[in-house]
């Protein structure tokens, strides 16, 4: 075992490093009765052959599968890392106490009963008694721990795990115990499988640190229900995906997020849109079901890195030919386009009739020997960096030798280039691509699911190839800010004012149109006059939030009488919406150019903390919903990711001869109102909406600017 090892690394690192290499472990409520999980747990920890000690705890002593019994854990003579706790809720504090007593590190405790049936109390004591005498908490509600690096199955699961490459993390029980039979099913190897429950304490943060670093784990997969300390987690996700692949499952596409209706940034912040947009920005690969992250998480873990993104397809069947075209645009693989190059390298080896085309049609009279010479001549070529290997099951080709063929290429491919295959027949083929599978041969009947692999790997090579380095520094002049939001929270006003916004966007240096703030009729007219024509006007009271609404706004006034007219109207509607509304005037603004209508917000997330929105503005902006988040705060490289995100980008690159736009300025306002709402916590949403896009070189200009912040000052 690698116990001797730990000495020097525990100085520095977290005794995490006990949970997975523990040198002996106590299975508190361990039982007689096979039925019982308490029995289940020793058993699969003998059957596995974790080499440490073992040892049962319950108070009828005996013998448990040829274990010496102790009646209590203070008898237990060596010293124990961690102990496995299994008898019912209310006796669980007091096997806490005698764990504490006994100096142990880790506690899994697998009894359910706590806070996720609204006993909350009991586990917080539990938690606070551990990290008070030095232990840490996995659970409860756990169904346990498997590490390979300690042949350690503390699981109560149905055992059979096979040690391989790809570390598991699930919040759900029973999806995880049914994933342990999967694996063993599809000859998947875990280097750990870690049921986190109701996450008390050990959360997936430092579950992620400590995979991070362990040297077998090359893939982790994770089920995640609910977040709950985003900001850490991001922030341990674009560490470990820079060395890892990280595959995430996550139920619940709910709109629980649109809780916070008080802006578009959070009527559109569908909690899974948020997810979905940050796991991108962190590298995560985000897969739709079970099966697909059980797929990608098969293909990575013994893919190879790939040293390009140009792909080859080769088959025997153009249709089939064409749909991984499609499959290849889908999920973003790149096809190699160098014509002469791909006649040269395939037109010897593939049969006179064929396409050398990518895909490479070897047609359906190819033989297994044309087969294999296009993967050999597609494998020395260092320009194609990897193959998609297509078979149409037919009359001509003999199906057995084909899978013996395709075994022996993939293990030419395994430690040179990635490669996947797709085969499509009848139940003959059907067994073929089962028993490769089983052999770990990346092989799948659907075309799409080869194709999805390839995808994923792209997109975390792509990450791993990012120069490393957080967000840059924007400066904000914090205090500044804040004297804004204190003459505000002096009116109890949680919310700023028109001119007050303009001095806010001063502060931010974002650009805004000229603005003037007129108090009666005659003031409006001159205000006009010196900004020039055409102006908007629009209602300034802390008594109307949505001006629109109250008919306080007026667009585009061409001259004197318009402004007059429009003040007069102003005045009417918002004293009919609101009767005893204060009204301190009007603002009379230059009116914005036309130019490509966006939105951009950034506000306090529930599960990710600070988090920042950009997205196609206009009136179809909520039929829309066309949007892309960010964690805040976030680099420049981060915020163009963030804006390549959305489906009108190509309206933001320039359409049909128009010139791109100016991206750059959108950049700069996503990077300080990520920077705004990171270091200014108080402020719960910034909205700028419209902010009017022109081409590039002309800037952008922030329309209408709205923030809404606690009324007190609770962060300092
Ligand atoms: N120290 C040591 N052993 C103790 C003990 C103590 N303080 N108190 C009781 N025991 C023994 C019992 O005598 C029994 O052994 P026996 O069968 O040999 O008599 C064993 O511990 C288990 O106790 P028991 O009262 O029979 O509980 P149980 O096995 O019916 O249930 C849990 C215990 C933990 C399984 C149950 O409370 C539970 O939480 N189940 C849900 C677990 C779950 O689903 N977790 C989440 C999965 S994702």
């Amino acid at each position: 075992m690698q116990i001797k090892t730990l000495g020097d690394e525990m100085k520095t690192r977290p005794d995490v490093d006990y949970l997975f290499k523990p040198r002996a472990v106590a299975v508190i409520g361990a039982s007689h009765n096979s039925a019982k999980i308490g029995y289940r747990i020793v058993e699969n920890m003998v059957q596995r052959g974790y080499k440490g000690e073992i040892y049962p705890i319950n108070p009828h002593g005996g013998e448990i599968l040829g274990l010496k019994v102790y009646p209590n854990l203070a008898e237990v003579e060596g010293d124990v890392d961690v102990v496995v706790i299994t008898i019912p809720a209310r006796y669980v504090f007091d096997a806490v106490k005698e764990c504490a007593a006994k100096r142990v590190k880790h506690l899994l405790i697998i009894t359910s009963g706590f806070s996720e049936v609204g006993n909350a109390e009991e586990e917080r004591k539990i938690v606070a008694y551990a990290r008070e005498h030095g232990m840490r908490v996995l659970g409860p509600n756990i169904f346990g721990l498997y590490s390979a690096a300690a042949s350690l199955d503390a699981t109560f699961g149905p055992g059979g795990i096979l040690p391989g490459r790809v570390a598991i993390i699930t919040q759900s029980g029973a999806l995880g115990i049914a994933m342990i039979g999967k694996t063993a099913a599809e000859s998947l190897g875990l280097s750990a499988l870690v049921s986190i429950g109701n996450k008390s304490d050990i959360d997936e943060s430092e579950l992620l640190e400590y995979l991070a670093r362990d040297e077998a784990t090359k893939v982790i997969l994770m089920y995640i229900e609910g977040v709950k300390h985003g900001d850490r987690l991001v922030d341990t996700l674009k560490q470990v995906t820079r060395k890892k692949h990280v595959v995430v499952i996550k139920s619940g596409r709910s709109q629980r997020g649109a809780m916070a209706a008080a802006s578009h940034t959070g009527s559109l912040a569908g909690a899974d849109n948020i997810f979905d947009s940050i796991m991108r920005q962190c590298g995560v690969l985000r897969a739709e079901s079970v099966q697909e992250a059980f797929n990608w998480a098969r293909f990575l873990a013994d893919a190879p890195i790939p040293s390009g993104k140009e792909s080859v397809i080769i088959t025997n069947g153009g249709g089939i030919g064409v749909l991984a075209t499609d499959a290849c645009e889908k999920y973003g693989v790149d096809l190699y386009d160098d014509q002469q190059v791909l006649k040269d390298t395939f037109s010897d080896v593939m049969p006179d009739f064929g396409s050398s085309k990518n895909p490479v049609d070897l047609t359906g009279q190819a033989t297994a020997q044309d087969y294999e010479r296009s993967l050999e001549a597609m494998l020395s070529n260092p320009d194609m960096h990897a193959a998609l290997a297509l078979y149409c099951e037919t009359a001509l080709f003999d199906t057995e030798e084909f899978a013996a063929l395709l075994k022996r290429e993939y293990a030419r491919y395994k430690e040179k280039k990635p490669v996947v295959f797709s085969l499509f027949g009848g139940e003959k083929v059907e067994e073929i691509v089962r028993e490769l599978r089983k052999e770990g041969v990346p092989v799948f009947s659907d075309v799409y699911d080869a194709v999805s692999c390839l995808g994923a790997m792209y997109r975390s090579w792509i990450k791993m190839r990012q120069p490393s380095g957080g967000a840059e520094e924007v400066e904000i002049d914090v205090a500044a800010v804040e004297e804004i939001l204190d003459r505000a929270r002096d009116e109890k006003r949680g919310f700023l004012l028109a001119n007050e916004a303009q001095e806010m966007a001063k502060v931010l240096g974002l650009s805004m149109p000229e603005s003037i703030m007129a108090r009666n009729l005659d003031e409006a007219v001159r205000a006009a006059e010196k900004i020039g024509y055409p102006v908007v006007m629009k209602v300034v009271s802390k008594d109307i939030i949505h001006k629109s609404d109250a008919g306080g706004v007026a667009l585009d006034l061409l001259n004197r009488d318009e402004v007059v007219d429009a003040y007069q109207a102003i005045m009417r509607s918002c004293r009919a919406y609101k009767k005893d509304a204060l009204i301190q005037g009007v603002e009379v603004v230059e009116m914005a150019k036309a130019g490509v209508e966006t939105i951009i917000g950034a506000r306090q997330d529930g599960s990710f903390g600070p988090i920042v929105m950009f997205g196609l503005g206009g009136i179809y902006v909520e039929v829309m919903k066309d949007v892309a988040f960010r964690a805040a705060p976030l680099s420049r490289r981060e915020a163009n990711d963030m804006i390549a995100d959305i489906r009108s980008y190509p309206l933001l690159l320039g359409v049909r001869g128009e010139k791109r736009k100016e991206i750059d300025g959108i950049i700069d306002v996503a990077t300080k109102l990520g920077a705004l709402i990171d270091k200014c916590r108080d402020i719960t949403d910034i909205e700028i909406n419209p902010l009017v896009v022109y081409e590039h070189g002309h800037g952008v200009k922030a329309v209408d600017v709205r923030i809404l912040f606690k009324t007190t000052r609770e962060v300092r």
